[in-house]
């Protein structure tokens, strides 16, 4: 009798193992290859990788072979995301099922549930100090709610990210209360030091990520009698990725958080992961290395889940955390574009889009591979002004003087602003001056309304929906972050909580205003405005096929100094994607628009055919076009 024709669990393992394994081993062998007990890593990593296959639930398994089957799901045009922290939005976990329908209707396909796992008691950086990675955080529920809550945004077709900080623990991790009783094998799972000798040659070097509030990195315990390697925090405590053990651990967590039904792992701060002396110990080769072993790992005991890398640095540094050379296509399946967002707000405010337009052009590929951007105009976290001094040079500033003026425009200010903001970690070293505050807020809304503006709110509005139609566009996932959608402003409540006084990026993390979202769809309200506009937008996305993340973007320039434009280069023909930075009408000839290969004169964002008048496509204040 002929055997039935099933492919084994076992069998399936092995076959994945097989895909991955040339992705894995030669990493580790790189990395822990010169240890005595190498073999022992890398016998006790299959049994954690075998674990974690059998422990998978079945409907998860079918989602990989679904994901393996079609392994662009990510990168389509039906993929918008929405970014919130769970109290804010929806006060626990079990809420988020109350606002499924929310959810929809704005067109949401993927979720990023801000940090959920327990986090060390008081001041938790916003949940990113976590004590305990397989318990969720008790003020919103419990992993059984966790479950239920995936399983159900699933069921709608919609992803869930969370994140997994493996840079650091709380410490009050168990681990790090071990290490601080003395046991030198958890030591070993942390940055040590007996002496200040070592951490004062490597501070040489390095960078201070919050300067105001946690200045240096390292924090000296006289009860433990030790340095330790704080980069963030003083609570935050770097974890030692040269120890296998910490690879091993991490991974048993990866696993575990996947077979509760998280589809992308949020990998934070990773750029912190190794330490050189005498580098700033940011994106050492090493790190690049972990992260395509870890990202195998996951390919191999749980292939539906993809990785997002948090990595906020200069682009040339920035794109291999997507795969570059030797880790093409086997690293990052996401990794934020800060570049955009912080090239969106440069040239809201110089009503120039040059710089943009130089460093979008110059300095990414075409296209990525098995990989996207994560897109984004805002997000829980501030804004650094990363333009180097060799780009601002190109098109004729300077960098120290374009940052300060940045800083000073969305502080508010600087004359004639129409933003604003709070300033966020300023560095009197360095001259670095970041920004807080909400895309309305930052985009004008909350001065022009206070104000009685009419024509300023407008223009708000406009600059928001604007931002929105840019992400939906230039390829990757757009995420929006909570409130945005609804126009919020700035909420300056944080300033009478103890524990976020300190930390102005709680001006931009409200709470939900579910009374301005029961009115989006009735009234002419900005919040009611901004939400119609940013649905459409969503709505319209998902119905043009060359925003695919994997269709090629081109940066062109039209020559005039107020417009930003790229083409998406599909099979089908090119989408030239057109948007206008100042409040002013502005027009592109239409021989250069038919130049760079659009021929229908259809605008597929709003679906309307675009009138050419005098030789021209005309372009209102803060107007934004995907003409095909
Ligand atoms: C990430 C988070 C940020 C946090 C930091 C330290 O960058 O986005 O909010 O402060 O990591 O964990
Ligand atoms: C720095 C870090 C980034 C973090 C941010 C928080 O930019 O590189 O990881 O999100 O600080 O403000």
């Amino acid at each position: 009798m002929a055997r039935p024709p099933s492919t084994s669990d076992d069998e399936i393992f092995d076959l994945r193992l097989a895909r991955s394994a040339p992705d894995l081993w030669p990493m580790l062998d790189t990395i822990y290859g010169h240890r005595e007990d190498y073999s022992d890593f890398r016998a006790a990593l299959l049994m954690v990788l075998k674990k974690g296959w059998k422990d998978r639930p079945a409907d998860l398994k079918a989602l990989d072979l679904k994901r393996d089957l079609e392994p662009d799901w990510f990168q389509r045009p039906d993929m918008a995301g929405y970014v919130f922290y769970i109290d804010r939005f929806a006060g626990t976990l079990r809420g988020i099922l109350d606002k499924l329908d929310y959810l929809d209707d704005l067109g949401i396909t993927y979720v990023h549930l801000m940090p959920c796992l327990k986090p060390r008691p008081g001041d938790s950086d916003g949940g990113y100090s976590v004590m305990d990675y397989r318990q969720i955080n008790p003020a919103y529920g419990t992993m059984e709610d966790f479950e239920t809550v995936t399983a159900a945004l699933r069921a709608r077709g919609i992803s869930v990210c969370i994140d997994l900080v493996l840079n650091h623990t709380a410490k009050e991790h168990a681990w790090a209360k071990q290490a601080a009783k003395g046991d030198a094998t958890y030591q070993d799972y942390y940055l040590m030091f007996d002496t200040p000798d070592v951490p004062r040659r490597y501070e040489q070097s390095l960078v201070e990520v919050f300067p105001d509030n946690a200045p240096g990195n390292f924090t000296y315990y006289p009860g433990i009698g030790k340095w330790v390697w704080t980069t963030f925090n003083e609570h935050q405590w770097d974890l030692n990725w040269a120890n296998p053990a910490v690879f091993l651990e991490i991974v048993e967590i990866m696993l575990f958080l996947a077979n509760r039904g998280v589809d992308v792992l949020r990998l934070d701060a990773v750029a912190f992961m190794w330490k050189r002396m005498g580098t700033r110990c940011q994106s050492e080769p090493e790190v690049h290395m972990l992260l395509q072993a870890l990202r195998a790992c996951s390919r191999i005991g749980s292939a539906a889940v993809i990785h997002l890398e948090e990595a906020i640095v200069a682009p040339a540094e920035m794109l291999p955390y997507l795969g570059r050379g030797k880790h093409d296509g086997r690293e990052g399946n996401l990794a934020y574009h800060n570049s955009l967002m912080v090239q969106f707000w440069s040239a809201l405010a110089t009503r120039d889009t040059r710089l943009m337009t130089h460093v979008l052009g110059t300095h990414f590929p075409d296209r990525l591979t098995n990989a996207t951007y994560a897109t984004y105009i805002r997000c829980h976290d501030d804004i650094g002004w990363a333009i180097t001094d060799e780009d601002a040079a190109a098109v004729g500033a300077t960098g120290h003087g374009h940052r300060n003026f940045l800083s000073q425009f969305y502080e508010g200010s600087f004359p004639g602003t129409f933003a604003k903001g709070a300033l966020f970690q300023v560095n009197e070293a360095t001259g670095d001056k970041r920004i807080s505050g909400s895309l309305a807020s930052l985009a004008g809304l909350e001065r022009a309304m206070e104000a009685g503006d009419a024509a300023g709110v407008e223009a708000a509005v406009q600059r928001v929906l604007m931002g929105h139609a840019l992400i939906a566009s230039y390829g990757g996932i757009p995420l929006i972050y909570m409130g945005d959608e609804l126009a919020l402003t700035n909420d300056y409540g944080y300033l009478q909580v103890p524990e976020h006084a300190h930390d102005s990026r709680w001006i931009h993390r409200p709470a939900m205003d579910w009374a301005v979202a029961g009115h989006r769809h009735d009234g002419a309200s900005p919040g009611a405005r901004v939400f119609w506009g940013t649905k459409a937008i969503l709505a319209r996305r998902r119905a043009v096929a060359a925003l695919h993340g994997g269709v090629p973007v081109r940066v062109v320039s039209a020559g005039v100094a107020g417009l930003f434009a790229f083409v998406r280069v599909a099979p089908t023909g090119v989408v030239l994607c057109l948007f206008n930075f100042t409040e002013g009408w502005s027009r592109v000839p239409e021989a250069w628009v038919r130049g760079v290969g659009v021929t229908a004169m259809h605008d597929l964002l709003s679906d309307h055919p675009v009138e050419v008048f005098d030789g021209h496509v005309a372009l209102p204040p803060y107007a934004r076009v995907w003409l095909a």
